[in-house]
């Protein structure tokens, strides 16, 4: 029995080197964290349990069965983050380049599978060569197998992809069909083909970075929603997320304990600017209104004039979708509308009530934004709100005007609870750009149309311009002065903690993509 076990200890010795030691040492110089290290710094010590440590590939060409490594490339199992299951799998870039044969890909699956029998997140992390060159199709089958798998959990378990190496190719997919890319800055880089191709095909000279890097895909292309400086903090990222998320869509988030006695915030009387065309940042509204500290936000610097993320109110985990009045007068466009349907689809798949708040002066308009779609983009953000059934919450903090008012979780989308700060202005559009239109006669009639202009507007800024017409009509539920949002919104989301809401019978929706 001794030699036995001897046998059984030293296979698993050789599958913790993985590619061995002096490829380890290469990771490391890289300034990357081995496959192993990331695993045992994203779970709770003690909590991972390895699934198929000793499987090894069934490749004979190009010499490949005298290049065998245990665990054929990459780490998979369970264990737990802050006590909760999870399921992960760490690609190991020393063996093959991390590259994806039939039975990593087989590995992957094992555990996704095991994820959606049981109701647990699945965490990706990537650094990768792509397919393993030497199984051809059989490595392009297994990417479709995770694929397929990715789809099928979507919206029923949460699924975090974080790029800490090369991900190349249709390898890219896994990762863009999950719920979150995250990706380490100078270490990590995605894109469908790379700089020699695009050289090749386009003859624009770009390096890997410029193309794929972690800045580019949060800034540009917003493929990736979090960068992070290095491995250590991707990981503390990844953590803090599943703070926020329930294990799958049958659960609730788990409310952490909160002592109130905080809910009454005269910052938020000072934020927003006596002159209404002057910009202020929703950031300081979004602090003023939730737990100290609770705000992590979710793809910071792309689509700026939007702000998403996930916080807390008394504990509760809620999702924010906020206009951003410093960046282009917190007016949608294609990308903030893109970028906030994604968002609120995501909080809607895990039951995260949604807290809105709105300062929008319209949608964008000009060639640029009609010629790309922003009608059927807008109408993304439209249609995702409007199909949210999770408690739904919005603040209009000042500017609420046009169709932007309708789109941002008006009343009439289904909206629950609808406040209004006293400065707020809801009306089909501001009031000089009203009277323009509407007054043309009678300005252009007058002995002095500048001044006619000024009266007129002053006219329909009396009538419009507030909050009033609106709490009139029922569409705002109460007008409230800022002080005591967050003990509204506090109150709110309680009231509707047991909110039942079903969509029509349908096989799916469809949102125009
Ligand atoms: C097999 C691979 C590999 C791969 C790397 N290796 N990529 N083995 N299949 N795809 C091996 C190398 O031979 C080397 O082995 C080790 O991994 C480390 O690679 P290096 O090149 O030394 O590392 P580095 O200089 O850091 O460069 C990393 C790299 C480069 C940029 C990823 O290796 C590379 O360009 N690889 C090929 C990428 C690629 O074209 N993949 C296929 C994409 S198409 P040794 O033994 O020397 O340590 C694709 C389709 C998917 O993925 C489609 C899904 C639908």
């Amino acid at each position: 029995m001794t030699n036995k076990v001897e046998t059984l200890q030293k296979k698993l010795a050789e599958a913790a080197l993985g590619g061995g030691q002096n490829r380890i040492d290469a990771q490391h110089k890289k300034g990357k964290l081995s496959a192993r290290e990331r695993v045992e710094l994203l779970l709770d010590e003690g909590s991972f349990e390895e699934i198929g440590a000793l499987v090894t590939h069934r490749t004979k060409d190009f010499d490949m069965e005298n290049q065998i490594f245990l665990g054929d490339g990459v780490v998979t199992g369970y264990g737990t983050v802050n006590g909760r299951l999870i399921y992960v799998f760490s690609q190991d870039f020393t063996v093959f380049g991390g590259s994806l044969s039939e039975t990593h890909a087989e590995k992957i699956c094992k555990i996704m599978d095991m994820a959606m029998k049981t109701g647990a997140p699945v965490i990706g992390l990537n650094d990768s060569g792509g397919a393993r060159i030497q199984e051809g199709v059989r490595s392009l089958g297994g990417y479709a197998d995770i694929f397929y798998r990715n789809v099928r959990a979507s919206g029923a378990i949460p699924q975090i992809s974080a790029i800490m190496g090369p991900c190349a190719g249709g390898a890219v997919y896994s990762p863009a069909i999950t719920d979150f890319v995250m990706m380490v800055e100078n270490t990590s880089y995605m894109f469908v083909t790379g700089p020699n191709v695009v050289k090749t095909v386009t003859n624009e000279e770009v390096s890997s970075e410029e193309l794929g890097g972690a800045m580019t895909h949060a800034t540009k292309s917003g493929v990736t929603h979090l960068t992070s400086a290095n491995d250590f903090e991707c990981i503390q990222q990844i953590k803090q997320l599943l703070s926020y998320i329930p294990q799958n869509c049958e659960e609730t988030p788990a409310k952490l304990p909160y002592e109130l006695g905080d809910e009454i915030r005269e910052v938020l009387e000072t934020i927003v600017p006596e002159n209404a065309n002057q910009p202020y940042d929703m950031r300081e509204v979004i602090s003023g209104i939730c737990d100290t500290e609770s705000f992590m936000e979710i793809h910071k610097d792309y689509a700026e004039n939007i702000v998403v993320g996930f916080a807390r109110l008394a504990g509760r985990s809620v999702g924010i979708v906020a206009n951003q009045p410093i960046s282009l007068a917190g007016v949608l466009d294609i990308e903030s509308s893109k970028k906030a349907a994604r968002f609120t689809r995501f909080c809607d798949c895990f039951n995260i009530p949604l807290v809105v708040l709105v300062d929008v002066p319209g949608f964008l308009p000009g060639t640029d934004q009609e010629w790309k779609g922003i009608i059927t983009n807008g109408a993304k953000l439209l249609y995702a709100l409007s199909e949210a059934t999770v408690p739904r919450v919005t603040v209009i903090t000042r500017k609420a005007y046009g169709g932007a008012y309708d789109v941002m979780n008006s009343k009439h989308i289904g909206a629950d609870m609808n406040f209004a700060w006293p400065g707020a202005e809801i009306a089909v559009m501001g009031a000089k750009g009203a009277s323009e239109i509407i007054f043309k006669k009678e300005i252009s009639e007058a002995a002095d149309p500048a001044a006619k202009l000024v009266e007129k507007e002053a006219e329909y800024a009396k009538l419009f311009a507030n909050p009033y017409t609106a709490a009139e009509r029922g569409f705002i539920d109460e007008v409230i002065e800022p002080r005591f949002t967050r003990r509204k919104l506090i109150k709110a989301f309680a009231m509707l903690e047991n909110k039942v809401d079903h969509l029509p019978k349908k096989k799916h929706g469809n949102i125009p993509l």
